[in-house]
């Protein structure tokens, strides 16, 4: 058996100039998951559910654990030390650590803190999203806005935590991706996978299809495609949306297959954040062996215009990626 902690003690001694300030951060997201499992577990008894009666900057509704799990990884992360601010899908604006934005601070920690929260109330899996860039400002210096805005390819470590059947934390620092499952008995994250891979044949795909009507002509291509007889590609392929970007993605991760979400007649360019949410879940999935594309470009080489910008999606199985950005090329509408 060996714990998150171990792990990341025993990875970081392979980088030779390593000062422990990424362990340090990664142990703040570790703590924060683990009291957010806390209060979800028993979310029914503490009067947690539901909405605050608030929107987010984006016009969404914010519900209280979307606010509690974003003031909790915030205290968390800050209290480290070694943050120079965060962005979140629930903040309006960047959180800047420390004095007069000028913190010591190396790295900049982006985050959804509640993925997939309007399932909460109905007891189905939720998540939390993180990606980590190093500042490009220089350290001492007030943190600015392009210390945030960079292209997902700069991304230093990028992982989820999935509070499911069991909670599990998944992450990669661009050297593969490995899977911890919590022991709440013991308050301990235990290595359940290393080097976790897609399998290379994908048959389940997951996009919200009450929406078929509204997507471009190339998806809709693409769910015919999926739905058709094939042996030797193994349709129709299996349908699956639970409706959190985390859970339908882990379920892929391990079953294989693809989740797309794409632009619709209510979100011109897709809903989900390239921020906060497209561009960890696409780092996870290339070092898994997978693809992450907005149906014609590489996610992690998309340069950011906003802080909440939004991205079509395409995720999961590389050769299912492929089919489906070739049914994107042919069919621009
Ligand atoms: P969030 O709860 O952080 O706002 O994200 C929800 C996202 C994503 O997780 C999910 O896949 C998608 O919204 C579901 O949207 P639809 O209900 O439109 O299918
Ligand atoms: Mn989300
Ligand atoms: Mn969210």
């Amino acid at each position: 058996m060996k714990t998150l902690g171990e792990f990341i003690i025993e990875k970081q001694s392979e980088f030779p100039h390593a000062t422990g300030e990424l362990t340090a951060l990664i142990s703040a997201i570790k703590l924060g998951a683990k009291i957010i499992n806390r209060d979800i577990n028993k979310a029914g008894l503490i009067d947690i559910l539901g909405e605050n009666g608030e929107s987010n900057i984006q016009g969404e509704k914010q519900m209280k654990l979307d606010v509690f799990a974003n003031e909790t990884l915030k205290a968390a992360l800050e209290a480290r030390g070694v943050i120079a601010g965060i962005a979140s899908e629930e903040e309006d604006n960047l959180v800047i650590f420390g004095k007069d934005r000028a913190t010591e601070g190396k790295y900049v920690v982006l985050m959804d803190p509640l993925d997939g929260s309007s399932n909460i109330d109905v007891n189905v899996s939720v998540g939390t999203i993180f990606s980590i860039y190093h500042r490009i400002t220089k350290i001492g210096t007030p943190v600015t806005e392009q210390d945030f805005m960079q292209p997902g390819h700069k991304q230093v470590a990028a992982g989820y935590i999935i509070y499911g059947s069991s909670t599990m934390l998944v992450y990669t620092t661009g050297c593969g991706v490995n899977a911890f499952t919590y022991d709440p008995s013991i308050g301990v994250f235990c290595l359940a996978r290393e080097n976790l891979q897609f399998p290379q044949l994908g048959t389940t795909y997951s996009i919200n299809e009450g929406y078929y009507s509204k997507f471009p002509k190339g998806v809709k291509k693409y769910i015919k495609y999926c739905q058709e007889e094939d042996e030797t590609t193994h349709r129709p392929y299996t349908s699956r949306y639970i409706g959190s970007l985390v859970s339908d993605f882990h379920r892929n991760l391990l079953k294989g297959g693809i989740y797309i979400y794409p632009s619709t007649a209510q979100y011109p360019n897709g809903k989900l954040r390239l921020l906060y949410e497209a561009n960890p879940i696409a780092f996870l999935a290339e070092q898994a062996g997978g693809k992450a594309t907005d149906g014609f470009r590489r996610i992690l080489d998309i340069e950011p215009q906003q802080l909440h910008q939004r991205t079509p999606y395409f995720v999961g199985v590389k050769s299912m990626v492929d089919d489906a950005d070739r049914f994107m090329a042919e069919n621009q509408d």
